[in-house]
């Protein structure tokens, strides 16, 4: 059956799954303002308040003066290259003790960069069954074959390698680290184990956990204190450090593999140096005075059930999510429907994610609101 794109669209809106994209007047810290309204943005991933804050705007501009070119004019491999963007790597790997690590230009970049290159036809890649689209995409464009293993599941994910694990020359698990919709963590005790015990390498998106988990808010693999047992660590800057790119951490001779394989690396043009010099900036002046703040926020998103700071409000009909963000929104909360096929059919929902200026009573009040919905 051939449907138009014409079709496609009406189909997406009668299923109530069309995306469009929203008029904002501005953001600031923990407001988002929309049609002239004053809302709590309890939707973003701006989970320290870097982004969008002006005091910090300001004070890295009087730092940063005019020493850092807006554009790059080329990717890295050409002449998009300048001292700030191996200072930031040098940082990274310092602050991960990792032999080397890449900058690329967004998480997006990064998964389909490290999963298209890292296994090709005569490989294999066990992947978690609710990893990001980008990992994904990555996994369909390498020509390995990959299996999507039950979420968390860390017996079927053995079984898996038992059947499959000698069939194939590499062998990858991958996994994010705090999962991006349902705000679990994964079992990465569990996953060093069996990556150790069946020859794979293991990569960890640390996408939600960078800038949040841990004593120096390196992730999840921080805080359990596994950070040399992953083979690759994978970390956004656009959520948590307020910016935008993403690393990859790791061996040397991964980084090097991947500088010369990694095509969403090699055939784009660099992120402009003033955003990597922002990035830089807060990771050294600022992601390290947020202890506290960090950990009230991770204590707030316990005490409503999650294991972190995104906190999942599984509603299940598209509709009836539609409906409980639209009385939300009536009462001053800016939240978000996630539906299908961000998430599993059947699962809709609201996903809240804390920022450290969210207080228990607003957050409590709006799943309240929720719950009356139902
Ligand atoms: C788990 C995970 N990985 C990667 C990404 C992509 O990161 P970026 O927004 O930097 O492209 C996201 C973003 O939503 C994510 O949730």
């Amino acid at each position: 059956m051939f449907y138009s794109y014409k079709e496609q669209i009406a189909n997406l809106s009668e299923h109530l799954h069309l995306r469009t994209i929203k008029s904002i007047d501005k953001k600031d810290n923990k407001y988002i303002y929309i049609n002239g309204e004053k809302l709590i943005n309890l939707s973003s991933n701006n989970y320290l308040g870097f982004a969008d804050n002006k005091d910090i705007t300001e004070e890295f501009l009087d730092y940063a003066g005019d020493r850092f070119p807006f554009g790059s004019a080329s990717a890295r491999l050409l002449t998009g290259n300048l001292p700030v963007y191996n200072e930031l790597e040098e940082l990274i790997s310092l602050i991960f003790q990792k032999e080397k690590t890449l900058l690329f230009n967004s998480g997006y970049h990064a998964n389909v960069g490290i999963n298209s290159s890292l296994a090709g036809r005569g490989d294999v890649i066990f992947s978690d069954k609710l990893n990001h689209a980008s990992i994904i995409d990555g996994m369909k464009l390498s020509g390995a074959k990959f299996f999507r293993y039950p979420h968390n599941n860390m017996e079927a994910l053995e079984k898996l390698l038992i059947r499959e694990r000698r069939n194939f020359n590499n062998a990858i698990i991958v996994s994010e680290s705090v999962f991006s919709m349902d705000g679990d963590i994964t079992d990465i005790a569990k996953l060093v184990e069996l990556k150790e015990k069946y020859n794979c390498l293991l990569t960890l998106d640390e996408a939600h956990a960078f800038g949040v988990f841990g004593k120096n808010g390196l992730g999840i693999s921080e805080q359990f204190g596994l950070t040399d047992k992953i083979d690759l660590i994978i970390g956004t800057f656009g959520k948590a450090i307020g910016s935008m790119g993403a690393f990859a951490t790791g061996s040397e001779t991964l980084i090097n593999y991947l500088i010369n394989k990694a095509r969403s690396f090699i055939f784009s043009t660099a992120l402009p140096p003033v955003n990597i010099a922002f990035t830089k900036w807060i990771i050294e002046n600022k992601l390290t005075c947020t202890f506290e703040k960090r950990m009230n926020m991770l204590n707030l998103g316990r005490k409503a059930g999650s294991q972190s700071h995104i906190i999942p409000l599984i509603v299940g009909d598209n509709k009836e999510t539609i409906n409980a963000c639209d009385i939300l929104y009536r009462s001053g909360y800016f939240t978000l429907p996630i539906r299908p096929p961000t998430v599993p059919e059947g699962t809709s929902r609201i996903r809240i994610s804390l920022t450290t200026d969210i207080t228990e009573k607003e957050l409590f009040d709006a799943i309240s609101l929720v719950k009356q919905t139902k």
